[in-house]
């Protein structure tokens, strides 16, 4: 018997893999192993020999047993550090970010944006794209035989014969969610809402879906200085350089005063670069809130006060980046996205794309 452990023990513990482990067994506590074979010879045995021999060839098949059971979680860690030695990963690799796609120069904008002003302390807002016909309108100062409504080039939901309920439109601004977001917060108030809105015209500088960032401050003495400032602050840290601006009296039925807003460029050499010569390019339409909409909002005009703004991303996102056409925006072309598009793993920053 000790032979047989010695042996085995010392085969176990040589056995270079599961198979080997596998035979050895088989070989030795197996249906006809050899002490399977040693186990059945008992019953010839006297009861005086097979008291002695019977508990030593069980306490010899569980020593075996159990060898062969270290042995192959022995073997099963060895195999698993020899896959991980040679499966090695060096996740600090930089990513081939081509494989997940580009990010569409208006996502990126709008991402931009967002970063600048949630800087300056503007949270962002949202609101439906399908807007009741009296946040889109309305509530803005525009009551139903306002020329305004003609001149947006408004789409109208269908509505079924008889269904008397006020319209929906898709929504021809942002300044809708202006009413929203202050029905929800009251004031003071400090929001931007980015988002697509609709009009029905089609050129190369309109298409029938854009996009917009509204602006909204209000708060106890909020004026037209606090909305300059915050738009050269915008647009210097947008573009990376300083940017005048110029504020040209304008009218808008929800803001009183109104002003449109250029900004600095040149023509230099036939293509536009902001913040440098002597040319303005219109980019925004802005003013003070009028008291009839901060009113329609619930928020008390005799209290409050603030500026609004809104701005075309599409428009500023093709001077950012020299785009020339408007509705490449939305040809879902793959070679003009990867031209024009940005890395999927580029974060926007508010230094983001400069
Ligand atoms: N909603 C206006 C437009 O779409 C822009 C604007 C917003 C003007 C806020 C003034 C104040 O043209």
């Amino acid at each position: 018997m000790d032979d047989l452990k010695a042996k085995y023990l010392d085969a176990i513990g040589q056995a270079a893999d599961e198979t080997a482990l596998e035979e050895l067994r088989v070989q030795a506590v197996g249906k006809k192993g050899e002490i399977s074979l040693k186990m059945r010879e008992l019953g010839k045995m006297t009861p005086e020999e097979r008291q002695v021999a019977g508990p030593a060839l069980n306490a010899l098949k569980d020593e075996i047993n159990s060898a062969l059971a270290a042995k192959k979680v022995a073997l099963a860690d060895a195999a698993l550090d020899e896959r991980l030695r040679t499966e090695w990963l060096d996740v600090t690799l930089p990513a081939r970010d081509r494989r997940v796609g580009t990010v569409h120069p208006i996502s990126q904008v709008w991402e931009e944006c967002t970063a600048i002003f949630a800087d300056m302390g503007f949270s962002v807002a949202e609101g439906p794209q399908i807007e009741e016909d009296w946040y889109n309108f309305d509530a803005l100062n525009i009551p139903s035989h306002h020329p305004a409504r003609a001149e947006m080039d408004t789409f109208y939901m269908h509505r079924a014969e008889g269904d008397d309920r006020p319209p929906h439109v898709l929504r021809t601004h942002t300044s809708p969610v202006q009413i929203r977001s202050m029905q929800a917060q009251g004031a003071p108030i400090r929001t931007i809402s980015p988002g697509r809105v609709y009009r029905a015209d089609y050129d190369q500088t309109h298409t029938p879906m854009f996009h917009q960032v509204e602006g909204l401050a209000i708060d106890r003495d909020i004026s037209m200085a606090n909305l300059k400032w915050v738009l050269e602050e915008f647009f210097s840290a947008y573009f990376g350089r300083s940017v005048k601006t110029r504020f040209r009296a304008s009218h808008f039925p929800f803001t009183e005063p109104s002003a449109e807003v250029d900004i600095q460029c040149s023509w230099e050499g036939g293509t536009v670069k902001v913040g440098e010569g002597d040319d303005w390019l219109e980019v925004l339409g802005s003013g003070m809130v009028h008291p009839k909409v901060l009113a329609a909002a619930g928020v008390d005009p005799e209290q409050w006060q603030g500026f609004a703004f809104g701005m075309g991303i599409d428009r500023i996102a093709m001077l950012k980046y020299g785009i020339p056409d408007l509705r490449a925006f939305f040809d879902s072309d793959l070679r003009w996205l990867r031209h024009y598009g940005f890395s999927a793993l580029q974060v926007p920053t508010i230094r983001g794309g400069i």
